[in-house]
């Protein structure tokens, strides 16, 4: 199993999720992050206000994915989050040891929705 951490624009969240679904991975955590990017230390004002715009309003999606679907993941991730601009995000993937299904005790590739 995989774990893939999808930094992703908000506006991009809804395509992203509905280009998941189209794949059926129907299933992942999110957040909202905060984060520094490229774009850090740029600062501006508003009506005579100094603006902290240092810090960027991302959304972060946690995928737990079998190996053998980690590639159409993280592919549709880079396709579906992607316009171009700096500051599209970042995909992280790391490995899992252990997963279980609380409910029934299953446990590994078992534990998952994703099974072929
Ligand atoms: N190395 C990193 N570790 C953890 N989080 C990161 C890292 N790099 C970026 N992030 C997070 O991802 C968000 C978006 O990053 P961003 O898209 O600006 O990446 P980038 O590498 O600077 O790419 P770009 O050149 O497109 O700006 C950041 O606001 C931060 O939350
Ligand atoms: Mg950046």
């Amino acid at each position: 199993m995989k774990k893939i951490e999808a930094i992703i624009r908000v506006s991009k969240f809804q395509a992203v999720k509905e280009a998941l679904h189209a794949i059926d991975i129907d299933f992942f955590s999110y957040y909202d992050t905060v984060g520094v990017g490229n774009e850090k230390n740029r600062k501006g004002s508003y009506r005579g206000t100094s603006t902290d715009t240092e810090f960027i309003s991302r959304r972060t999606l946690n995928i737990v994915v079998r190996d053998v679907n980690l590639k159409k993941t993280v592919d549709c991730l880079l396709k579906a989050a992607y316009t171009g601009e700096v500051g599209d995000g970042k995909i992280f993937v790391w490995t899992i040891d252990e997963s279980y299904r609380i409910r029934t005790g299953e446990s590994g590739d078992d534990s998952m929705y994703n099974k072929d």
